[in-house]
């Protein structure tokens, strides 16, 4: 009987995509993946550390492990990612029941740990930051429509509030040619769409190019990246997540806009509308250059959509600067947006410098007036897209009711249908929509009408 495991993950794309490499090395080296933690042998939790909450929920769940070990003394439980970087030996103390640690550029050595513990060769930890574990980690689930695919690891752009480059160290960008492989590979497997996945990936091949010599403002690594991934046979769509406006230059819009496979719709993180909180936050950009970035995408590609990130309450934001992100909001439109509220992080910059001093009332406040606003652009856009045809890539039945299937527009709106045995997953089609809901558009295949004789 093989050694069975599960892998939790918390956090962002990048946890996601880890655990599904992590998964396919332990099946590589005789392990079996089971869904249902009661069948486990081995059980992973893949943390996130970029909010307090989201550390207190993983070290919530990893507590309530202790009677289950204590009823099955062999199960082994471990902690990765970007808490178990960041924290390291001190978990080990902490969660006496935990059996090891692994940090974000352990992963390749995961196998090896977990073989420790069945042995009972102690309680390891290991957080060392190396360079290069993508070779090891570029398996991938056979047969996805849609594919993540890591291209760089880390970042250094030092938001103050961010934890990230704490947990996942300096950029690290793998080569224009392995990502192609990689690609080709999944295209070979039924792969249609790539999220090619970056902290930064605006700045992909930026470190490197530095190190050369070879950067300028004018350069663009990940333009060329695009470039290579747009020649890959049954590739038809890429996206990517997430940019940083501070790299995005005219090479990079000229790529985004010309290359057909580049769909129109971007995550670009505003975090703050307002100057003075942006220059606290470190972000390098203000208001306006993001405006005009959003601007010069939209000349090009009127009907681009985008999305955002946005922090409120962060340290000193006062009344009239919350308004400003506000404002943002209204002017660019996003069509979907994740709102935080800061949570001071430990040992980030903010934290040193900057107290943590808008109330956690005024934080939720200021979160709920832009969730209602983010509601109604979403309504009205969404109304507005009613009549007009949409590219759809279609996925399957929808996880909420099977008995509807849905896909994505090249604009990443959700589009809901009736099955058609015409329209197989993978199919690309075009849809007309003739009904909208704040969270999804409703289509039916538009029919072209064939040409005369
Ligand atoms: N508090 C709140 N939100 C944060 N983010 C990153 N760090 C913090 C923090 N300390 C948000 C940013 C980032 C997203 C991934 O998480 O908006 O873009
Ligand atoms: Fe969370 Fe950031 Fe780590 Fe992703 S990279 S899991 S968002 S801390």
């Amino acid at each position: 009987m093989p050694t069975t495991f599960t892998i939790k993950t918390y956090g962002c794309q990048m946890n996601e995509r880890d655990s599904e490499a992590l998964a396919c090395l332990l099946e590589m080296h005789g392990f079996q993946e089971v869904h249902q933690e009661a069948e486990a042998d081995v059980m992973i939790f893949n943390t996130c550390s970029v909010r307090d909450q989201a550390e207190r929920k993983v070290l919530g769940k990893v507590g309530l492990m202790k009677r289950l070990k204590r009823e099955r003394p062999d199960l082994v439980l471990g902690i990765i990612g970007c808490m178990a970087q960041r924290r390291g030996e001190s978990l080990l103390q902490e969660l006496p029941h935990l059996d090891f640690v692994a940090g974000t550029d352990q992963l390749q050595n995961v196998p090896r740990l977990v073989e420790e513990c069945l042995a009972r060769k102690g309680r390891p930890c290991a957080v060392e930051m190396g360079p290069g574990v993508f070779r090891e980690l570029d398996g991938h689930r056979p047969g996805r429509l849609i594919a993540e695919v890591s291209v760089m690891r880390g970042c250094d752009q030092f938001c103050t509030y961010c934890i990230v480059p704490f947990c996942r160290g300096r950029e690290k960008s793998r080569p224009i040619p392995d990502i192609v492989e990689e690609a080709r590979m999944l295209a070979e497997t039924g792969t249609k769409e790539l999220l090619l996945l970056g902290q930064n990936i605006t700045a992909y091949g930026v470190s490197e190019a530095r190190a050369r010599g070879e950067y300028t403002p004018e350069y663009s690594a990940f333009a060329e990246l695009l470039e290579a991934l747009q020649e890959v046979p049954g590739i038809q769509r890429i996206r990517f997540t997430s940019p940083h406006v501070r790299f995005m230059n005219r090479r990079f819009v000229e790529a985004v806009s010309s290359l057909s496979k580049v769909c129109p719709s971007f995550h670009v993180p505003l975090q703050s509308g307002s100057d003075r909180i942006l220059k606290l936050m470190h972000r390098n950009y203000t208001a306006a250059e993001y405006l005009d970035r959003i601007q010069a995408l939209r000349e090009r590609l009127p009907q681009a959509t985008f999305s955002t990130d946005i922090i409120v309450g962060f340290c000193s934001e006062t009344e009239e600067e919350f308004e400003m992100t506000h404002e943002m909001m209204r002017k660019v439109g996003y069509d979907m947006a994740y709102i935080f509220r800061y949570s001071q992080r430990e040992g980030t910059q903010a934290a040193k410098t900057l107290p943590d001093d808008v109330p956690d009332d005024v934080k939720h406040r200021r979160n709920q007036i832009l969730l209602e606003e983010l509601a109604r652009h979403v309504k009205a856009a969404n109304a507005a897209a009613v009549g007009t045809l949409a590219q759809v890539l279609v996925e399957g039945p929808s996880p909420r009711n099977p008995r509807r299937w849905c896909g994505r527009s090249l604009t990443n709106k959700m589009v809901l249908f009736s099955p058609d045995p015409a329209l197989t997953p993978g199919t690309l089609a075009d849809f007309r929509i003739v009904h909208a809901t704040e969270n999804a558009l409703y289509g039916e295949p538009a029919r072209t009408t064939p040409p005369c004789a």
